[in-house]
């Protein structure tokens, strides 16, 4: 595995060609790092399945460089779904739509759907625009952790989860810390009526903004992806996640620079609002690890906006989760 701290466009040309002759670049996007692989190739599938340790039932997410390729994965694409891809793309929207030939089994997880995004971090994008211009149609790109720990939202992290996995000739490239800092939201399109699938920075609020309609309460809070399988833990860092818990001496601590550290905590993050919160919180939880903290306690933000996605990841990475999780559909 070779790390690029300083990507031109040479050595981006250089990765897209690396991607396409089969192997596995890891790259920055605006939400969370991802492990790139070509989206067509089945072999580079199983072998990026391998490498993150997931259950190859779980499906990934095709990236292209804008919508206009779209029609190349996707087919009966709803008129909601196109204003929704005008709007938010580039950025961190994935849609979930109906599959055309291009998008296999070995991608989907044998669904009949396909999860699409067009990233707008510059570095992605151009590493996208590169793949394609040498015959490449889209590069998968899950999360770049081992399956059910935290995303990395750096090289730094990336390199931890999965130096021991990649091979010689994969690359993982260096694009600074991800601005947004969870992943994105995802946007089912397969029906008349759009549901939030997983909540990121593309809140409810904007989407029904947008399209001018309500989302219900049961679709959006529930996120039940249409996947199969049932899970224990996601994002969740060795340490053990309890919201809103009794601080004891040496515990860790997140919450919003408002609220004080309570005595004999250590305090991981402050972040000062909603967004300074997720952009913060993967780096939070793998601090605790570094320290080698046995428990975290948070007090997540307000459910708005934002704060929904955050309260989504926090419930996953804690232990209350164990219930809902059993019974949930999503994992990444
Ligand atoms: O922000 C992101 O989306 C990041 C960056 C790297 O782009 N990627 C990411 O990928 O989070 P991953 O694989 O860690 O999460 C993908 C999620 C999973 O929860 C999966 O179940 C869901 O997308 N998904 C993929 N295809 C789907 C489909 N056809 N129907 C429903 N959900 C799908
Ligand atoms: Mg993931």
């Amino acid at each position: 595995m070779v790390l690029i701290s300083s990507c031109t466009a040479s050595t981006l040309k250089d990765a897209a060609a690396s991607l396409r002759s089969g192997n596995l670049v890891a790259f920055p996007t605006e939400t969370v790092y991802g492990l790139g692989g070509d989206a067509t190739n089945k072999a580079v599938i199983a072998n990026l399945y391998q490498v993150k340790g997931r259950p190859t039932d779980h499906p990934l997410i095709v990236h292209i460089s804008s919508m206009e390729l779209l029609d190349k994965w996707a087919r009966e694409i709803p008129a909601y779904a196109i204003k929704l891809a005008r709007t938010f793309w580039p950025g961190p929207m994935t849609l979930v739509l109906k599959r055309t030939d291009l998008a296999k089994d070995f991608i989907t997880g044998s669904q009949d759907t396909v999860a699409i995004r067009v990233p707008s971090h510059t570095l992605a994008n151009q590493l996208l625009k590169e793949f394609e211009s040498i015959g490449g149609y889209g590069v998968v790109a899950p999360s770049a952790n081992r399956f059910g720990k935290v995303s990395p939202t750096n090289s730094e992290a990336v390199e931890e989860e999965l130096s021991n996995f990649l091979s010689e000739n994969d690359l993982i490239l260096d694009g600074g810390q991800s601005q947004i800092g969870i992943e994105s939201t995802i946007v089912d399109c397969t029906s008349n009526v759009p549901r939030i699938l997983r909540p990121g920075s593309i809140t409810l609020e904007m989407v029904e903004n947008l399209l001018d309609i309500q989302i219900s309460e049961f679709d959006a809070p529930n996120l039940g992806v249409k996947v199969p399988g049932s899970y224990e833990t996601h994002y969740s860092p060795n340490a053990n996640v309890v919201l809103n818990g009794i601080t004891n001496l040496g515990d860790g601590f997140i919450a919003l620079e408002e609220i004080p550290t309570p005595i004999g905590a250590i305090r991981l993050a402050s972040p000062r609002d909603n967004f300074e919160y997720a952009h913060t919180l993967y780096n939070a939880l793998r601090l605790a690890d570094s320290k080698g903290l046995e428990k975290i306690i948070v007090i997540p933000p307000v459910k708005l906006g934002i704060g929904l996605a955050i309260q989504n990841r926090l419930k996953k990475a804690s232990n209350e989760n164990s219930n809902e999780a059993k019974t949930g559909t999503y994992k990444d």
